[in-house]
């Protein structure tokens, strides 16, 4: 007997209707047998792995570009241009996932003719696997007036990272144990121009189009991605880290507009964070290490959590084990604190020309401090100076009931008799809580705690607002409309967060058209190169 009996009478018969009456089957019984038929079949045919990729080497990244095509939509010419162009830059595969956009998606007809002549040579429906690292599906034909493309794609492609060709951006961390990297998920962009017909979902989808593709770098020991963005739909220009890329022709760019950190926690940062980032830390002599900030050179580097208060966590302010545990490690001072965050601002500051610290949650642990802890009730005298200093230097601040930074009070206070220290701040704009500070339309002056309406933000908080925003806070890096989320520059394990985890070290770049890319460190490195002479 067939294994696929409900297929075989729909072959037969022509349509369910006949099928189900020339079997004797009822119409919604034959039609549920006929799509768990289906799905058993599309099973199979996933379980069946497509051959990897083998990558070069250790070092040398294999590079592959992806994008995405729209059935008769035409082509942005000169975005394709310049994306043809880089990959020849690059050594590049230039590969085109298509999108047919008709009803069952996953059994449509692929006929390459109905899509612009200039992608058809790049157009593939088979998945890529890249080392035993990331996964390219086009397979899966994604309709594109989705809203939400990445839903249910959490595990689809198992272990690995992948990539789904689809006309909006959307960019998610997927949750591993909390030592093992965590997992991305993202969809490309599209190649073509928007196509969609007059209904809410086609406005909705022209909406969200995003004209983009996808830079993936594997190597033996890392993999790294970037978005490809023209903020102009007339001349298609992108940046790729140092390079723009614009009329066909790839040139050394000098300078992006800002780097936006993924949360500092200055005392909790990690150390190949710093090294890959600033280049502080151990570098071997026989090393020769480009750090980010002095590749990228932006022109404003703002920051996020600068502080994480470890010695006024006031979660903490009645647990005596994990007290104690502190004062163990030497992390009980809150001047111990203030020095590690004065030792970094001295470091960074020279790093470009604009200094941004956004009003951040973990600074107002110390507000919590103040207000809930006694410290000579606890006999806490190492920190009993600091304490009532602190609190003067506020209550005089609030005198004036204007909004004023919280850290840049306290850290003013700290070092109120440190010229050096004085001119360091000076080089900082510590924002006040809701001040706004934009670049190239984007709002970069939300920390994320804080959501619409005084409700706690969340990744989804901010999709409905009305301007286009990088925010922090969440440690999960992700994109979805016109929100980017940055990561962490954490240790991995804050002490709270038990569990398998999706925080990962992602920094965010604005190029000086405006077009956005989040960059994550992979085995010591914010992109496969980067290390080498540049
Ligand atoms: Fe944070």
């Amino acid at each position: 007997m067939s294994a696929t009996p409900f297929m075989d009478a729909l072959n037969r018969y022509g349509s369910v209707r006949k099928a189900a009456t020339a079997t004797g089957t009822r119409r919604s019984t034959f039609f549920d047998s006929l799509n768990r038929e289906r799905e058993a079949l599309l099973a199979i045919q996933n379980a069946e792995e497509p051959a990897m990729v083998p990558v070069r080497s250790p070092s040398k990244p294999t590079y592959y570009i992806f994008t995405a095509a729209v059935k008769g939509a035409a082509v942005h010419a000169d975005f394709l241009k310049n994306l043809q162009a880089y990959a020849r830059h690059l050594g590049a595969e230039f590969v085109v996932g298509p999108l047919t956009s008709v009803g069952r998606q996953r059994f449509a007809e692929f006929d390459s003719s109905e899509f612009a002549p200039e992608v058809v040579p790049y157009l593939t429906q088979e998945p890529i696997i890249l080392g035993d690292k990331i996964r390219f599906s086009p397979e899966l034909n994604l309709t594109p007036t989705m809203v939400k493309p990445l839903q249910g794609l959490q595990t689809y492609t198992k272990k690995l990272w992948g990539i789904f060709p689809h006309t909006k951006i959307s960019l998610e961390t997927v949750a591993t144990h909390k030592h093992h990297p965590a997992k991305f998920i993202t969809t490309t962009g599209a190649v073509t121009h928007p196509h969609y017909t007059p209904t809410k979902a086609g406005f909705r989808a022209h909406f969200d189009h995003v004209h983009g593709a996808v830079i993936v770098e594997v190597t033996k020991k890392g993999v790294w991605f970037r978005h490809l963005t023209p903020t102009n739909e007339l001349d298609g220009t992108f940046y790729d880290l140092g390079y723009i890329v614009q009329d066909g022709k790839v040139e050394w760019s000098e300078g992006v507009s800002a780097v936006i950190y993924g949360d500092i926690h200055v005392e909790k940062m990690e150390e190949k964070v710093a090294k890959a980032t600033w280049g502080f830390g151990k570098i071997r002599s026989s090393e020769v290490f480009t750090p980010l900030v002095d590749h990228l050179k932006p022109r404003t580097q703002v920051f996020h959590d600068l502080m994480d208060m470890t010695a006024a966590n006031y979660h903490e302010l009645d647990d005596t084990f994990k007290r104690y545990a502190r004062w163990c490690n030497n992390e009980s001072s809150v001047e111990g604190d203030f020095d590690t965050a004065r030792n970094f601002l001295k470091d960074v500051a020279e790093k470009s020309e604009y200094n941004v610290v956004v009003d951040s949650n973990h600074e107002y642990f110390i507000r919590k401090w103040l207000l809930k802890f006694d410290p000579a009730a606890k006999e806490d005298f190492e920190n009993i100076e600091s304490y009532y200093k602190l609190k003067l230097a506020i209550l005089y601040s609030v005198r004036n009931d204007q909004p004023f930074s919280f850290l840049e009070t306290i850290l003013r206070c700290a070092y109120e008799d440190d010229e050096e220290m004085d001119d360091v701040l000076d080089r900082f704009r510590f924002l006040k809580p809701d001040e706004s500070f934009e670049l190239h339309n984007i709002e970069c002056g939300w920390h994320g705690h804080a959501g619409p309406n005084g409700r706690r933000g969340s990744k989804h908080a901010f999709k409905f607002v009305t301007e286009k925003s990088t925010i922090a806070h969440l440690h999960s890096p992700s994109i979805d409309s016109g929100t980017h989320v940055v990561g962490t520059s954490t240790k991995m394990d804050l002490g709270y967060n038990q569990g398998p985890n999706s925080w990962a070290h992602t920094h965010g770049i604005i190029y000086p058209n405006g077009g956005r890319a989040l960059v994550t460190m992979s085995d010591g490195k914010f992109w496969a190169t980067q290390g080498d002479l540049e």
